[in-house]
């Protein structure tokens, strides 16, 4: 059989006889729910299948508790195990989404309970995946989240295509439409299942407001129905102007009570369709969009009208994009960073959104940069409640043409201390609520699985995924521990595999950042539209204020408050202190030349050695994902050579410093 990579991490490889061999038989699986359709009852299923496959025992289900027998696996929730008369002692307390795994209860048995359905499911998933990788140590264990939200955002267009999508169209939209057909939907959501993710924003932030048709909402309704099975909720994102452009009506003022009467009923409407909706996320007053400035209000205003209309109907939240920024920047000013943009517009209002508003923060004050500091608007905010956004799709970081595993990266930003007040304030602890007493809040990601059998475009790079969730759940996961969790799961057991791609993985974003961009200048790829491939000359010249400034002399921002865009004045004073990267006040040229020079060899040479170490595992896995990862570790290879050269022969070219070492310039 061919490994397309569609199971990815559930692949449940049956496990060698000498393993398998010295685990129990189970006698059955009791799903404490009888209702199909319930996670719990999904979560039994999955037990059944995922126990055949890796131990090769088939097990019945049944659905009562009564006369627990022994060597069974009980899966349900807490409420409905302590109604069916199980034994709750012992359980301590669990989190919202959270369970208890508990291998060696009484009678040789296995509880699995959750402190709700999602928890049941998330509980059979880490059993099943403890025992794919051949672990049958006992345990007895809670398992709590870190934070309530952790979603991913697809950015997907209703015609199909997927904005800075590289894995083939949308599994969700096409010609306009929702999909007929729901598998890739359903197979997307237990993946997500699997990694504690709760619910996917369907559409992109740059959003169409035809999803309010009425076959869109149906279509809505049906993806819904496909993903809540798995405990995975939908949340949509909207188009401001949906009034004006969608409803007729003659502005889209957010105080205009015409216009919220409009988003109230519309909103009705879609609640009827998925009455478990997630909530709404917006992308305003950016990148051209319309949005509530556009009518001389406040981004709070234009938050808090959507809030308002969702609040009747449940738990709904607004996810409000902060990435609200001047597009149309004057370079000549020196003053000019778009790097202030996100407190400058933010945290004025704090205090001002509704409760049930969350302010979507990107993890860096630019855009998804191979290096960057923490967003400083992360130390901004008080009463405003917060959701950190990652990016699992690599927009800027190869497109899934190169390899770059994450998990580092975000650790990094993570454990950054934004001393808010001279405190200790680590960034997982303020996005996951704790240091400022927010109820809700959490993470997001940018994601971007395609229709394309690898999901993501690279088997490598599902590992970011897999690395998300694991991340989202609990921030002080080791990224080495994930990523050999993961290629035991996706790609087997044996240590070689395991210890190549971990090499691989770790030394994977300090070579991309040595080849691409290093020292906190960004990735310097093409700026102006694709995001890819090295075109250092064009960060400068234009309103996007992803500026260098390089010239004969210099190269970076000023970015202190005595001369330059004082955007080092947005974090607290001792969090400075430890940002050593684009926030270094101007980095002359002569002092890093030779620098960029050495790194972007380094980081070119590093890249070739992703091949050889690959090579190792010719034979150990499946000849499909073998082949599939080899071209593109050998085209990441020569790709890094084009970076390399493109950018050393561009500051050259400017600087006129050759090479210490003749490599640049010298021939
Ligand atoms: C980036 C990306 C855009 C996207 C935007 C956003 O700038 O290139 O395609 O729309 O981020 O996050 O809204």
């Amino acid at each position: 059989t061919i490994e397309t990579g569609l199971d990815g991490w559930l692949r449940y490889a049956a496990l060698s006889t000498a393993l398998s061999s010295t685990q129990q038989r189970y006698s059955s699986i009791i799903v404490l729910n009888t209702d199909e359709t319930s996670p719990v009852y999904t979560a039994g299923k999955e037990l059944q299948d995922g126990l055949k496959r890796i131990l090769g025992q088939k097990i019945d289900i049944h659905c009562q508790l009564t006369s627990e027998p022994s060597s069974s696996i009980v899966v349900g929730t807490l409420d409905s195990f302590s109604s069916a008369g199980g034994n709750t002692n012992g359980i301590p307390v669990l989190k919202e989404d959270g369970f208890w795994l508990n291998t060696h209860a009484g009678n040789s048995c296995v509880h699995i309970i959750g402190q709700n359905e999602c928890g049941a499911i998330y509980g059979a998933f880490e059993y099943l995946m403890r025992l794919a990788q051949g672990n049958f140590a006992p345990i007895a264990s809670a398992n709590n989240p870190s934070a309530p939200i952790r979603w991913v955002n697809q950015w997907d267009n209703l015609d199909g295509s997927i904005e800075r999508g590289y894995a083939g169209p949308s599994i969700f939209f096409r010609d306009g439409e929702v999909m007929k057909d729901m598998t890739r939907i359903s197979q997307f959501a237990r993946l997500l299942s699997s990694i504690r993710v709760n619910a996917v924003v369907v559409n992109n932030v740059n959003a169409n407001p035809k999803l309010f048709s009425e076959s869109n909402l149906d279509g809505l309704s049906r993806i819904a129905d496909a993903m809540r099975p798995w405990g995975v909720r939908i949340g949509i994102s909207l188009y401001f102007d949906s009034p004006k452009e969608f409803g007729g009506l003659p502005t889209s003022d957010p105080l205009d009570p015409a216009v919220n009467d409009w988003w109230h009923k519309i909103t009705a409407k879609v609640y009827q369709k998925v009455p478990d909706l997630v909530g709404y996320t917006i992308k305003a007053n950016s990148e051209g969009q319309p949005g509530p400035l556009t009518y001389n209000r406040t981004l709070a205003d234009g938050a808090n009208m959507f809030a308002r209309a969702l609040k009747p109907h449940g738990d709904g939240v607004v996810m409000y994009r902060a990435f609200v920024y001047n597009h149309h920047l004057d370079e000549s000013v020196w003053k000019h960073d778009r790097a202030n943009a996100a407190v400058d517009y933010f945290k004025e209002l704090d205090g001002e959104f509704d409760d049930n508003v969350i302010v979507q923060i990107k993890w860096g004050p630019i855009d998804f940069q191979v290096r960057e500091p923490p967003s400083p608007l992360l130390a901004n905010l008080r009463k405003t409640k917060a959701a950190i956004e990652f990016q699992v799709a690599q927009e800027y970081l190869g497109q899934q043409s190169h390899f770059v595993y994450m998990a580092p990266l975000w650790r990094e930003i993570l454990d950054f201390d934004m001393r808010i007040d001279g405190g200790a304030s680590r960034i997982r602890d303020i996005v996951s609520g704790e240091r400022l007493g927010w109820n809700r809040s959490g993470y997001t990601t940018v994601l971007n699985i395609g229709s394309d059998t690898t999901w993501i475009g690279h088997h490598l790079s599902m590992s970011n995924l897999y690395a998300y969730g694991r991340i989202a759940w609990d921030p002080l996961s080791d990224p080495v521990s994930i990523i050999q969790e993961w290629t035991r799961l996706t790609f087997g057991l044996d240590e070689t595999i395991v210890d190549t791609i971990t090499k691989i993985s770790m030394e994977s974003w300090p070579t991309y950042e040595n080849y691409s961009g290093n020292l906190g200048i960004q990735t310097l790829c093409d700026i102006i539209y694709t995001h890819y491939g090295p075109s250092p000359g064009s960060q400068d010249g234009n309103g996007w204020g992803q500026w260098t400034r390089a010239n004969a002399h210099s190269i970076g921002m000023d970015r202190t408050v005595a001369t330059g865009s004082g955007n080092s004045g947005q974090y607290p004073p001792r969090s400075l202190q430890d940002l050593r990267t684009s926030n270094r006040p101007l980095i002359t040229f002569f002092s890093v030349i030779q620098h960029f020079y050495d790194a972007h060899y380094e980081g070119a040479a590093h890249a070739q050695t992703f091949p050889l170490e690959w090579a190792k595992l010719k034979g150990l896995i499946d000849e499909h994902r073998f082949e599939h990862v080899a071209f593109k570790l050998q085209y990441q290879a020569g790709h890094a050579l084009v970076w390399r050269d493109s950018v050393n022969y561009f500051y050259f070219a400017k600087c006129g410093i050759p090479d210490e070492r003749n490599r640049v310039g010298n021939h």
